[in-house]
């Protein structure tokens, strides 16, 4: 693989829908880093994407702005360049408004939105000089609302604010900022990851992925290729399923006709 070829960074990609971008990227010749806290998780994800000398790990906490900061001198200094930063880590969460604490919110204000503005600051100056792009991974969550997900349609709203503000302002400095936002992704423990959440305020229901949403779950392959669209042809705002951009317009141009609807598409 020559030196020349472009390189990404994959927050969160020791895992999930992380992992999946990951590979996506390595199969369309990219050189790839996955970033974790967990040097043993990225170590057993290493061993599965198998992706020789195309593949490197680094363990970070993203949410420390230092820790970005030489994670971006590690990756000038192992691959001299960085084409696209994957941010694609994040928490989901279950629960109703009334029971919300400030505790929870931050966490996941942390994990949702702090993990990406820290680490795409610190890339800033090596996507600048590729003329790169950056892919935040949202949620249908950030684009809408929706009951019984506690606090993580606050977190993913403001994410895709921030994301469309980052594109305003790097704009300039020819920095290509795009947000993928997806529904309920397919995977082996979808539906039982927030157990420990349940509290009496909340029907069986919420417990499905999306909080009991009418969404067919998406194969993250789809979504992954989606990010791999972003980063290759600079969309801007991918909606996944793609039809889903006809219920949040419908929702911002007549609010009552979209509450009626999310409502109609939830259990
Ligand atoms: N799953 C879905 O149905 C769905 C639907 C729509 C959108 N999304 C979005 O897709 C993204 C991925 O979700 P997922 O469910 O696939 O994730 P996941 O399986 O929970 O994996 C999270 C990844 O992030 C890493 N991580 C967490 N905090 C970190 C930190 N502070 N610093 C560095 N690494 C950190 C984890 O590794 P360590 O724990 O080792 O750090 C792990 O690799 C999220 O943004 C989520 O909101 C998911």
């Amino acid at each position: 693989m020559p030196e020349t070829s472009p390189v990404v960074l994959v927050t969160g990609g020791s895992a999930g829908l992380g992992k999946i971008i990951a590979k996506t990227f390595l199969n369309a010749g990219y050189r790839v880093m996955i970033v974790g806290r967990s040097t043993e998780r990225l170590q057993n994800a290493a061993d599965e994407l198998d992706g020789g000398d195309r593949l490197a790990i680094a363990t970070c906490d993203v949410s420390e702005l230092a820790q970005c900061h030489e994670l971006a001198e590690q990756i000038n200094t192992q691959f001299g360049r960085l084409d696209t930063l994957v941010n694609c880590i994040g928490t989901s969460d279950r629960g109703v408004v009334t029971e919300l604490t400030a505790d929870r919110l931050k966490q996941l204000w942390q994990d949702n939105v702090l993990t990406t503005l820290h680490c795409s600051q610190a890339m800033l100056i090596l996507l600048e000089q590729s003329h790169g792009s950056i892919v935040n991974i949202g949620s249908l969550a950030g684009k809408v609302g929706a009951r019984y997900l506690g606090g993580y349609v606050t977190a993913k709203h403001a994410l895709t604010g921030l994301t469309q503000q980052m594109r305003l302002e790097w704009r300039d400095r020819d920095v290509h900022v795009a947000l993928v936002s997806p529904g309920p992704i397919r995977r082996p423990d979808a539906g039982q990851r927030y157990a420990q959440h349940n509290s009496e305020a909340l029907p069986e229901s919420a417990s499905a992925p999306g909080g009991g949403t009418k969404v067919k779950g998406l194969p993250p392959e789809t979504v992954a290729a989606a990010v791999l669209k972003c980063a290759q042809r600079k969309k801007t705002d991918l909606v996944l399923p793609g039809h889903l951009r006809c219920l949040i317009a419908i929702g911002n141009a007549f609010p009552r006709l979209g509450d009626w609807l999310l409502l109609k598409f939830s259990r």
